[in-house]
């Protein structure tokens, strides 16, 4: 990355080119698709969802965009975790990147199987990123990440068979995102990724009903970043494991702000399906900040508006 000075990072176990990584679930995760130059400015990938067993998805309409933001009910549709390390894995190697590996699971058991797959691939794991936003079938299908105690368990319990970095990715609609920030860091989580989407819905007023089958949808892009800012701000507060922010990053301003209120790297997502030259651009515009306030390097940004 000619002329970006000073963006090399090591965040949660990971050394980064660059703080900007590409969010689970926006890009394929087949290379030979994505456009040239598609990886410039970014420093590490996150896989889609991975599950035990293939996923088809859910039935019926997936995308819904609304005013400011994009509303999906994909459904955590993935090859499964097998396939996933017998192809995707090595595939995505040749972007010479970290690769996240985003691993969702409704019960323990299914999380100790999915990491002992990926165990013997650990070289290629850049980390592990638990999505803690999918149903926990021992607690009546309550979610992970809105459940102290769930969360409590789950990150433990990856811990100790996963010796990689390990993140979580939290839910943003928790009582207190510092107090469940806090719990992975207790936990052994070596950065927390502050968020996923938000539960919103779309209606279908020609028909008159829900526009998706499963009524609720996860909303991400720009409607969502002051609510995302906001959760960085408290969790950041909260610890001293390293946070991630995500959530409607959309220019570089907003990357900007997000390292400013604390986060160590930031996650970008639905910004990428209309501007692939946006982690570029974030890329250029830390490096002006970090050379016009005469900063060493990128870290020096992160929370510099919390002094
Ligand atoms: C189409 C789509 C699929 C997604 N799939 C996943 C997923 O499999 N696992 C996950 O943790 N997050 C998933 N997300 C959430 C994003 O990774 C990100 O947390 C969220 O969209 C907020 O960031 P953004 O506003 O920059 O998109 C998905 C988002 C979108 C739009």
């Amino acid at each position: 990355m000619p002329g970006n000075a000073g963006l090399h990072a090591e965040v949660g176990g990971l050394s980064i080119g660059s703080p900007v990584i590409v969010a689970s679930g926006v890009w394929p995760m087949e290379p030979s698709l994505w456009p040239e130059k598609a990886l410039e400015g970014v420093g590490a990938l996150c896989s889609k969802g991975l599950t035990l067993e293939p996923r088809t998805g859910n039935s019926g309409k997936r995308i819904c965009e609304s005013y400011s933001g994009l509303l999906n009910s994909i459904g955590l549709q993935n090859p499964g975790i097998d396939h996933f390390v017998k192809n995707e894995l090595i595939g995505l190697q040749t972007c010479d990147k970290p690769v996240l590996v985003n691993v969702s699971f409704e019960s323990i058991r299914e999380l100790a199987a999915i990491l002992e797959k990926l165990l013997p691939s650990r070289s290629l794991v850049g980390a592990v990123e638990l999505n803690v936003s999918c149903p926990n079938v021992s607690r009546g299908g309550m979610t992970w990440g809105l459940d102290p105690e769930g969360l409590e368990k789950a990150v433990s319990f990856a811990r100790k068979i996963w010796q990689g970095p390990l993140w979580v990715k939290l839910s943003p609609q928790t009582s207190s995102i510092g107090e469940f920030s806090r719990i992975c860091q207790d936990c052994g989580a070596q950065a927390v990724v502050v968020a996923n989407t938000w539960l919103g819905m779309a209606i279908d007023n020609d028909e008159e009903k829900p526009f998706f089958e499963r009524i609720f949808a996860g909303l991400s892009g720009p409607a969502i970043f002051p609510l995302a800012l906001r959760a960085v701000w408290e969790a950041a507060g909260a610890v001293d494991i390293p946070v991630i922010g995500c959530g409607g990053i959309t220019r570089p301003e907003d990357a900007l702000s997000m390292m400013l209120a604390g986060a160590s790297a930031v996650e970008v997502g639905t910004a990428l399906f209309h501007d692939l030259s946006l982690p570029a651009a974030i890329c250029s515009r830390l490096s002006a900040h970090i050379e016009a306030r005469s900063l060493g390097s990128v870290g020096e940004i992160t929370g510099r508006a919390r002094r």
